[in-house]
């Protein structure tokens, strides 16, 4: 529309496109540094707690507030330094705007535990994009809860560990080919390509930056998973090649509604998925051709993690806070391996 009359009107059609040309540059080209850097000062003896939990936001529902009181449990127990979310932060379709009630319902209200009141690192899912994806993003939210941090990709900073959040939805092809009634807000990502090969410049300049002890990139959609969704073949292709290179220890993924560890023979990659925050129970179970199921479980649960320089250990819990996997690995194995 805009180009057309303004063709009409000048005589001149370079000038027409110089003006068409700087309208696009500024409006839709991201500019070029797509990661937005963070940084956590934890406790002065440099080891680390969190805990990861994703798909939850049901105003409470389908296990999501047991699932809180058992996270404010063990982050007590564990004395955690913040929680890290994998995204699809709120059911069914994102936030409507800063002021949608579902932040404090599906949020503030829920993680009401004083072990909770930490940062909580965020990144958005598909579901999140299904909504005003923007508003999550939005720093007002932090007027009403000030845990709240949801940047679309970031690195975080804590001293012995270096985390990459990576925007993840963008990547996956149907959500654009094949939306089906599904609106998405796809504001700041146009055009794609560019977005999203700036993003993975961004990530391998910043991985190979890092001097940090473990290098753990968290992300929406999984690597690999033998749950519903089962390997994300976009990710496959442009991101694991990016932490195969990288020496990458852990790729935390949600998205599907399980807990899983999985690893494969052609890397060192721990694969964990933590996506299990409220509705679970979807009866998929594949079995994975490529790579080793170390543990897998359908239900609700959340992950814990406590990392020191030379020792990390994970812990799987379901819905009443019991341990149902855990696995450690020290810095010593780690780099024979
Ligand atoms: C809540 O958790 C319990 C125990 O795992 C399970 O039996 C029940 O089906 C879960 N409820 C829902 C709605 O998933
Ligand atoms: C990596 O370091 C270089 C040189 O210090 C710097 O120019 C670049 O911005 C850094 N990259 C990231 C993503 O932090």
């Amino acid at each position: 529309m805009l180009a057309m009359a303004c063709f009409q009107k000048q005589k001149t059609p370079f000038i027409c496109l110089t003006i068409l040309t700087l309208v696009f540059w500024l409006n839709w080209v991201p500019s070029v540094a797509e990661l937005q850097r963070l940084e956590h000062h934890g406790k002065s003896d440099e080891s680390l707690g969190f805990l990861v939990i994703g798909d939850w936001g049901r105003g409470g529902l389908y296990n999501q507030s047991e699932i809180a009181f058992q996270m404010g449990r063990i982050g007590k127990k564990l004395d955690i330094d913040f929680v890290i979310s994998t995204g699809d932060n709120f059911y069914d379709n994102g936030l409507k705007g800063v002021n949608d009630p579902a932040f404090q319902e599906s949020f503030t209200k829920i993680y009401s535990q004083k072990s909770l009141q930490k940062p909580w690192y965020s990144i958005l899912g598909n579901h999140d994009y299904r909504g005003d994806a923007k508003a999550q993003l939005n720093p007002m939210l932090r007027k009403i809860d000030s845990r709240w941090i949801c940047l679309r990709s970031f690195t975080l900073n804590t001293g012995s560990a270096d985390f990459f959040f990576m925007d993840t939805t963008p990547f996956v092809d149907v959500y654009f080919t094949d939306p089906e009634e599904r609106v998405y807000d796809w504001r700041g990502i146009y055009p794609r390509e560019i977005y999203l090969n700036n993003l993975l410049k961004d990530l391998d300049s910043a991985l190979r930056n890092s001097t940090a002890e473990w290098k753990i990139v968290v992300g929406h959609h999984a690597i690999r998973s033998i749950s519903h969704h089962g390997d994300t073949l976009e990710l496959i292709d442009q991101l694991l090649p990016v932490l195969e290179m990288n020496g990458v220890d852990f790729y935390v993924n949600g998205h599907d509604h399980c807990l899983q560890r999985i690893s494969c023979p052609d890397n060192r990659i721990q694969f964990l998925t933590s996506g299990a925050g409220s509705k679970a129970w979807r009866g998929d179970d594949k079995k994975h051709d490529k790579c080793a199921v170390h543990f897998f479980y359908d239900g609700q649960g959340f992950m814990s993690m406590q990392l020191k320089s030379t020792e990390a250990k994970m812990v799987f819990y379901d819905v009443f806070g019991q341990p149902i996997h855990q696995w450690s690995v020290s810095r010593m194995l780690h780099s024979e391996m």
